[in-house]
């Protein structure tokens, strides 16, 4: 497909560059969490999500992350509609061993909540893929978040500081919304795969962000219906985002060690690793919004790899 140079916005392109670099692990990696949890007695379900895993994994090392910011216009642009190519079926893929899962089929580890929380965050990043293609974007409703019928706007992060003040607003409501139910939804696995008692520290302090991240959306809400208490709420969720950033970088080091009582939870390093990352996602996230200067995350993750 033949696209005019002019008819194209760099920015927008390195905007969905950014977001595939990030997103585009992320979506195989929750692969290779559903491949990881299925019952072990279900060789062949094991070897079908192997097989879809491998296939993006490739894809990813192949086309997106060496790609540099200086590629031309033609190749990015081109380089998005592969990446939808890949991503939305995935994304059906994962539709699909829900489905599965939740009508006791596929028997995983993997609840059909989890599962859900999988599907919203591919969503999410299919939306900013189209959006930097001038594509129809996915509903509030489809990616969790209150107020359904409206198409949420998923910016690509390079994009939001050239918003208009209208646009702004909205985005960065949505960005709260979704997140803080993301980050909510993370707390709430590690009160699950922690044991009471032996591991109360990391469940008591899972537990409480689970609340204030869900506290976080109402607020969101309130803002949007009365227009005011932008700044405080901007203030407030990078706050919140930084300390359970903070929170999943420790525990994840520590699962990496061995180092909480016992020696494990009930969950894989690298999805400690995967929360974490996303939690400094959203730290991003907020940084741009309010113009503050990026705050470092007080490690690196384990896999380092890319970003
Ligand atoms: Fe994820
Ligand atoms: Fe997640």
């Amino acid at each position: 497909m033949y696209i005019r140079k002019e008819d194209i916005n760099r920015d927008l392109l390195l905007g969905a560059l950014d977001e595939m670099k990030f997103w585009g692990r992320i979506v195989f990696e929750h692969l290779k969490f559903h491949r990881q949890a299925v019952d072990p007695g279900n060789e062949r379900a094991f070897r079908a999500i192997d097989r879809y895993e491998a296939q993006v994994e490739k894809f990813y090392n192949a086309y997106i992350f060496p790609v540099p910011k200086s590629t031309p216009n033609q190749t990015l642009f081109y380089l998005t509609e592969q990446t939808l190519n890949v991503v939305i079926p995935a994304r059906n893929f994962k539709s699909f061993l829900n489905k599965e899962i939740a009508a006791c089929r596929l028997l995983s580890l993997i609840d059909p909540d989890l599962a859900e929380h999988l599907i919203r965050e591919t969503d999410y990043f299919i939306g900013q893929v189209r959006y930097s293609r001038g594509e129809p974007t996915p509903t509030r409703a489809v990616l969790g978040m209150p107020d359904g019928a409206r198409r949420a706007l998923t910016v690509p992060r390079r994009i939001l500081p050239r918003l208009n003040s209208n646009m702004l607003f909205t985005s960065t409501v949505e960005n709260i919304m979704f997140f803080s139910r993301i980050h909510g939804e993370h707390a709430r696995h590690v009160t699950l795969v922690t044991r009471p008692k032996l591991q109360e520290d990391i469940r008591l302090q899972a537990e409480e962000f689970e609340k204030l991240m869900f506290d976080n959306i109402e607020k969101a809400e309130k803002v949007e219906d009365t227009g005011t208490g932008f700044d405080e709420l901007v203030d407030d969720s990078l706050n919140l985002a930084i300390q359970f950033r903070d929170f999943s970088f420790t525990v994840n080091i520590a699962l990496h060690e061995c180092a909480v009582p016992t020696g494990r939870v009930n969950a894989w390093p690298l999805l400690a690793d995967h929360i974490a990352r996303e939690a400094q996602y959203f730290v991003d996230v907020m940084n741009r919004i309010s113009g503050k200067s990026p705050t470092p995350p007080p490690d690196t993750p384990y896999y380092p790899y890319i970003i």
